[in-house]
């Protein structure tokens, strides 16, 4: 495996051999797998719990890494195609990234979504773009509609909890007070039908996951027996679930426009997970959400901080997931 860009890129098979990698790593035994490799991290965008992870797995097997922020503390990078430099960015990432490959054996790229043109952000163009601007083992550490390190760490949790293969997932959208990139809810739908789940896509109108996210899923969940449908009832979606994944995403009926999308929301903010959700789901549903998360907003502290809540162990899972990419990436 030379890159980690996209789960849809590996057969299941490699999928579960990382899962039992992870597995493996997190029981410790190999701390000088890595030793002398170095992981070059370039964060777009703010980052807590893939920023910490990438750099504690490397120091875990025995490697280091170094970050750069571009324009705090190091130059602000342009990364459009033609653009006339007169702005704040002193250096395109034509330059900038080739040198720092130069400097590391793999790099992590987070660059998270323009929000402007929905078919630019499905076709990954910027990310794609600073992708080819190097040969070296490269990690998708979230982009525009992808975060593959994160559908990792939640197929594990699942896993470890005794999540069954063919349970009902329903991913639902949850208020937040502006639009939010598609990329964790296309990595989760995604992740949970290519798990063989019964996923259920629970979102208000105007926020249905664009045709090709939804496509995408539903060839995944129909390799490994799975199912993917959508919905806006939440009576319907939530009848025997097995998991509550909450994420926030923008309106997708308006994509790039905030204005058309905060009148949307803004009737919206009992989109809010309390405790009487789970009415009806299976006894023993979870409630997950990658995190960072807005309390009594998205959801409400009496779930958070209710046993269902598996949001820490997902946070936890992202060391030893992060473990396993980069051992597959740099010791192959
Ligand atoms: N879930 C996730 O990617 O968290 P961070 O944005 O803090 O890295």
């Amino acid at each position: 495996m030379k890159r980690f860009v996209d789960l849809a890129d590996c057969e299941r098979e490699q999928v579960l051999s990382l899962l039992e990698l992870a597995r493996r790593l997190e029981r410790g035994g190999e701390p000088r797998a890595l030793a002398g490799k170095i992981l070059g991290l370039l964060f777009f965008n703010p980052s807590l719990r893939t920023l910490a992870s990438s750099q504690a797995a490397m120091a875990r097997l025995g490697g280091s890494s170094f970050v750069i922020h571009p324009g705090q503390g190091s130059w602000q990078l342009e990364t459009r195609d033609h653009a006339v430099m007169d702005g704040a960015a002193a250096e395109h990432v034509r330059e900038g990234i080739p040198a720092l490959a130069a400097y590391c054996d793999a790099l992590g790229i987070r660059a998270f979504a323009a929000g402007k043109h929905l078919q630019s952000d499905l076709a990954e163009v910027t990310f794609n773009a600073m992708a080819s601007l190097t040969d070296k083992p490269l990690i998708n550490l979230e982009s525009a509609v992808n975060h593959p390190c994160q559908a990792l760490a939640d197929w594990k949790t699942m896993d470890d909890l005794g999540v069954p293969r063919g349970g009902r997932f329903v991913l639902s959208w949850a208020w937040h007070p502006r639009a939010l990139p598609l990329a964790v809810p296309a990595a989760a739908v995604h992740m949970a039908a290519f798990r063989g789940m019964e996923v259920v896509v629970l979102r208000p109108e105007g926020f249905a996951l664009p045709p090709a996210i939804m496509e995408r899923a539903r060839r995944a969940a129909a390799a490994a027996g799975g199912s993917l449908r959508e919905t806006a009832s939440r009576d319907e979606a939530l009848e025997g679930a097995d998991v509550l994944y909450v994420k926030e995403w923008g309106a997708t009926d308006c994509y790039g426009d905030a204005a058309a999308d905060a009148r949307l929301r803004a009737a919206l903010t009992d989109w809010c997970v309390r405790a009487g959700w789970f009415a009806h789901a299976a006894p023993e549903c979870r409630l997950m959400h990658c995190l960072p998360v807005r309390r009594n907003t998205a959801i409400a502290d009496e779930v958070l901080d209710s046993p269902r809540s598996v949001v820490q162990r997902q946070a936890y899972n992202r060391l030893p997931a992060q473990m396993a990419v980069l051992y597959q990436l740099l010791r192959d």
